[in-house]
């Protein structure tokens, strides 16, 4: 396992964190600085609060930095019932639910994840924090609503090499629309991860006019 990957021991909780996959979103400091204070050492106490309440706000971290196993009857992480896709502004795609990565991509439970949509992270398919650096600009807006919900059940990612991601399983898919926040739902769709797309978050075939390299030559 990577030095990037650490454990914290609690009574009921264990809680792992990944260095790499952490964006700063700041879910667990502003959830309880008792629990997580990035100025003490160790920054994490899995005991400073009741486990649920603990694995609560780690449940809310976006990239799946953060994740825990319970023992001693402590919790267990259910992801939700099929997988949602959030666009964010300028930034990545957080991906939450019933997920599968490849497995070289594969550090924790793949519940929580950042996916790069910029193109430029040197740790593709994940989100590495380079969209600030290349100043990639999308809004994250959705065009129509759909009125469907998503059936239950996995979702696989599969990252296309020099193309986009394909999610394979039922998705919504939430952004912003011109009347406020917008859903769509897909049983498959290929999403832009090239930054090039005139059709955010779909992939319109640009990255082969940019000729995007994921891997290399
Ligand atoms: S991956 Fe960006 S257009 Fe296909």
């Amino acid at each position: 396992m990577s030095d990037d990957i650490h454990r914290y021991d609690g009574e009921q909780l264990v809680v792992h964190y990944d260095a790499q996959r952490c964006q700063h979103a700041r879910a667990c400091v502003s959830g309880s600085s008792a629990a997580f204070d990035p100025d003490r050492r160790p920054w994490v106490d899995p005991d400073a609060l009741p486990p649920r309440l603990v694995a609560r706000i780690i449940e809310r971290c976006p990239t799946g930095a953060l994740w825990y196993t319970g023992r001693r009857g402590g919790p267990v992480e259910k992801p939700p019932p099929y997988t949602r896709v959030r666009l964010v502004a300028d930034g990545p795609l957080y991906l939450h639910g019933p997920l599968t990565l490849d497995p070289a991509h594969r550090r924790g439970p793949d519940t929580r994840v950042a996916l790069c949509r910029c193109g430029a992270s040197k740790n593709k398919p994940l989100c590495d924090g380079r969209h600030a650096g290349v100043g990639f600009r999308d809004p994250g807006l959705l065009d129509g609503e759909s009125i469907h919900p998503p059936e239950p059940g996995a979702c696989k990612v599969v990252a296309i090499p020099n193309g986009p991601l394909m999610l394979r399983g039922w998705v919504e898919i939430r952004g912003v629309g011109a009347e406020g926040d917008q859903r769509r739902v897909h049983d498959q769709v290929a999403l832009c991860r090239c930054g090039a797309s005139k059709n955010k978050p779909y992939c319109d075939g640009s990255h082969n006019k940019i000729d995007f390299r994921t891997e290399r030559r």
